[in-house]
């Protein structure tokens, strides 16, 4: 097995974050520094990152989170302020989490230990549909969310094929569902500011078919195991 894929199977790193491990010289095989990613894992090969011994597998979590606002989804802040993992703290597993949401995005978000899944989910080639719940200002017209649905130009680039359902609004704010496949940083913040309609509020509600329902931010719940086989599958 390629020596990244290793590192991540064990739970200890996405399979990205174990190819700067590799690079950056933090991975020896039997004592010696290995800085070649394409190395194939060997029977008896003892495999060490930062020191510490790359065990057999753990076992596997994986977990829904409501976001809160005010929160960031990284493993540590350097301002200090909540994050992720501050949900999931009670339980036993190292969980990083699959993409990000902006500090005032709340909603779905996964969780989980599964390098492997993670680093699939997390490809620009992967799609699977987010859907976000957007409060937006002023009126979305049938023309700007026509734009939307077509693609936007967000700055250098322009944005595929959205689903785009307006749920309700009056002259102030209407809200929006939307549904895109990409993950460009703050996409459908700058997606509605291009058609002229400011997100006020953005909730992610599911990613594919994983819907966050009545789960309360700040909460967790483990998926089902139909839900991780569709994950495995999609
Ligand atoms: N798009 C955004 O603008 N923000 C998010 O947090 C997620 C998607």
């Amino acid at each position: 097995m390629r020596i990244n894929k290793y590192i991540a199977q064990s739970g200890m790193a996405s399979r990205r974050k174990a190819d700067e491990l590799i690079i950056n010289g933090n991975v020896k095989i039997n004592g010696a520094v290995m800085k070649e990613p394409g190395y194939d894992v060997q029977e008896g090969d003892q495999v060490t990152v930062n020191g510490r011994l790359v065990g057999a597998a753990q076992r596997l979590e994986y977990v829904l989170i409501n976001k809160p606002i005010g929160m960031v989804t990284t493993a540590s802040d350097d301002l200090n302020r909540p994050t992720v993992m501050d949900v999931v703290k009670d339980i036993d597993a190292r969980l990083f989490p699959v993409g990000r949401l902006d500090y005032n995005t709340t909603g779905a978000l996964l969780m989980t230990n599964d390098g492997e899944m993670a680093f699939r989910l997390t490809h620009p080639k992967h799609e699977i549909y987010k859907t976000y719940r957007a409060v937006v200002s002023g009126i979305l017209s049938n023309e700007r969310a026509a734009k939307l649905r077509k693609g936007v130009d967000i700055g250098g680039f322009i944005t595929s094929e959205a689903k785009v359902k307006i749920i309700k609004g009056n002259r102030s704010s209407t809200v929006v569902e939307i549904s895109i496949k990409e993950g460009k940083n703050r996409q459908v913040r700058k997606m509605f500011a291009a058609v002229g309609n400011p997100v006020q509020e953005l909730e992610r509600v599911a990613i594919g078919e994983i819907r966050l329902g009545h789960l309360k931010p700040g909460y967790y719940r483990k998926l089902t195991r139909e839900e991780i086989l569709y994950l495995k599958n999609c």
